[in-house]
């Protein structure tokens, strides 16, 4: 395998949940969000916002949301919106109507590739970070309160929340957690899902199972996290709560799915 500075960086990534209590200077800063707002943008739409949460109450109050002390002990915090607001005050400007019902950007074609666009800067920023010896964590869990979210960061129509991420010095070294073997997860040409390759598969998931189980989670630090298979079941059992539907959400953001 190849290699070099920027593939040694992505092989050791790993998350980071607590971090120093030390700022992090302006030029880093100015070199994170430059390489976000880099990234590649369906369309040359750039329907993509952060909202730096500087705010000591409200990254108080994103912590809570996520129901992750760690989340209020970042230096740097991110909220990473798809966004479709600025482009509608632009097609305004040019006499184009962006009522919901005609918006072109406020399709479920847009919301997903907003989202996609979204999620590639926060990856681009998450890198350099990393890069540059610093420590993330993505925050889903900013999305257990979807309303508490939009109304704590005034987001407008036709905006919608993303993903968190939160960024510091690292004060904690977790082993790098196993990803499954390849023949899992690249295939060639077709998807293999025929009786063969299930079994094929299984087998392979096994022997996953037995790596996963040996790896420490510094969350969990008295006992070895669960196989991989076990996470799997445990959460394909679980129905998501009212909380958690997007559809209600991003109507009430003006989109249309
Ligand atoms: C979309 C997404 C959402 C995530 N949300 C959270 C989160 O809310 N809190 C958290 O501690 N980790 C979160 N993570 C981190 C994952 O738990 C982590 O990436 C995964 O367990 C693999 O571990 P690693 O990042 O150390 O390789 C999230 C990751 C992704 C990609």
């Amino acid at each position: 395998m190849v290699t070099n500075t920027t593939i040694e960086a992505l092989l050791n990534r790993r998350s980071i949940r607590a971090f120093k209590n030390e700022s992090i200077d302006a030029d880093t800063i100015d070199a994170l969000e430059s390489v976000a707002q880099h990234a590649a943008s369906s369309q040359y739409l750039n329907d993509w916002s952060a909202i730096r949460i500087k705010d000591q109450a409200l990254k108080d109050r994103m912590a809570a949301i996520g129901g992750q002390p760690y989340i209020a002990t970042a230096p740097l915090l991110y909220v990473f919106v798809a966004d479709e607001h600025r482009n509608a005050m632009i097609a305004e400007a040019k006499g184009v109507s962006t009522q919901p019902e005609e918006y072109g950007l406020a399709s479920s074609y847009r919301f997903t590739q907003a989202h996609n666009d979204a999620v590639l800067a926060l990856h681009a920023m998450e890198t350099a970070a990393y890069s540059l010896g610093l420590g993330c964590v993505i925050l889903g869990s900013l999305l257990n309160d979807v309303d508490g979210l939009v109304e704590a960061l005034h987001l407008p129509q036709y905006t919608y929340p993303v993903l968190g991420l939160a960024i510091g010095k690292p004060d904690q070294d977790p082993a790098v957690k196993p990803r499954m073997p390849r023949a899992l997860q690249f295939f060639d040409n077709t998807y293999p899902a025929d009786d063969a390759a299930k079994a094929a598969m299984q087998s392979e998931i096994a022997d996953f199972d037995a790596t996963v189980h040996q790896y420490y989670d510094l969350r969990q630090a008295d006992r070895p996290v669960d196989a991989f298979s076990d996470q799997i079941a445990h959460l394909a059992a679980q129905q998501m709560d009212e909380a958690h539907q997007v559809l209600p959400h991003a109507h009430a953001q003006g989109f249309r799915l």
